[in-house]
């Protein structure tokens, strides 16, 4: 490291929660480490843009995914596999410039890293050099071993991403739960992998609670669920799914606010006023 680069401000001694805990510098995969180890409970979000990064980052949140969600949730198409590289540079740039401690994690697209390490390592170091991310997220478990090995000895931090990977929904046959029976074992096999592939996280998506609760109890790398149960060591949700944005969610999607129709309300009180004459007055106006 050249002698000009700041260090990190020790915490050591000082346990530093990662939800609400201090600002002053980002979320690092050692904060993520040391979160596991003392058992403690993180949420991660997706975000996709500046000022929703920034409002997630004050409110203490430690993780911003720039998820392949944005296909569905950002560029209306059904499935996630359309979204590219190029659609999401620019999103994960703005989250970086819209928060200040969260670590922003950029999710590698369909098609843009399975073809091998070296793909795999050329899409991610766009995210980390173009886009400022500071670690990637892909799908997939021992056939991405490779590219995660490649990843991590570049010094890249890799979330894994195990259960129902909805790049895969086409071989999957729908958006189905994952891990039921004799797959459950796959499953555990790939995450232990996955773990001593170096991977720092790894989220569960739509497996079975018993399941995820076994592969966080094995784990020494924090789980994320989604759909997974309350047993893993985080939980993330798509942000228009828990603020009631998204028609029709989920079943593990908890609403935690209604903005569709907060903002249904809004915009008809906006176009009233204005149809009406009463918006803008003379307090909106200048002289
Ligand atoms: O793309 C995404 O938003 C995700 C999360 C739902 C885990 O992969």
């Amino acid at each position: 490291m050249p002698s000009s680069a700041p260090s990190a401000p020790s915490t050591a001694g000082q346990p530093t929660a990662l939800y609400g805990g201090k600002a002053g510098r980002r979320v690092t995969v050692r904060d993520i480490a040391a979160a596991k180890e003392r058992g403690e409970r993180w949420p991660m979000v997706t975000a996709y843009d500046a000022m929703t990064a920034r409002v997630f980052d004050e409110a203490g949140i430690p993780v911003l995914l720039v998820g392949d969600s944005a296909a569905m949730v950002v560029y209306g198409h059904d499935s996630t596999l359309p979204v590219s590289v190029d659609d999401l540079l620019p999103l994960t740039s703005a989250v970086v410039r819209g928060s200040s401690r969260a670590m922003v994690v950029a999710d590698l697209p369909f098609g843009s890293y399975q073809a091998s390490p070296q793909q795999a390592l050329e899409t991610a170091a766009r995210f980390m050099k173009e886009a400022g991310a500071h670690a990637i997220k892909l799908e997939g478990g021992r056939r991405v071993l490779p590219q995660v090995e490649t990843l991590v000895s570049a010094g890249i931090p890799v979330m894994a991403h195990l259960g129902l990977t909805p790049q895969s929904v086409n071989a999957f046959g729908g958006y189905r739960v994952q891990g039921r029976g004799q797959s459950g074992d796959e499953l555990m096999a790939d995450a232990k992998d996955l773990e001593y592939a170096g991977a720092f996280a790894v989220v569960l998506e739509c497996v079975p609670g018993d399941l995820a609760e076994r592969v966080t109890a094995s784990l020494s790398i924090p789980t994320v669920g989604i759909g997974a149960g309350p047993a893993t060591d985080a939980q993330v949700l798509v942000w228009q799914d828990l603020m009631g944005l998204t028609p029709n969610p989920p079943k593990f999607v908890k609403r935690y606010s209604d903005l569709a129709g907060e903002m249904n309300r809004a915009v008809r009180a906006f176009a009233d006023e204005v149809t009406g004459g009463a918006f803008p007055t003379v307090e909106h106006s200048y002289r």
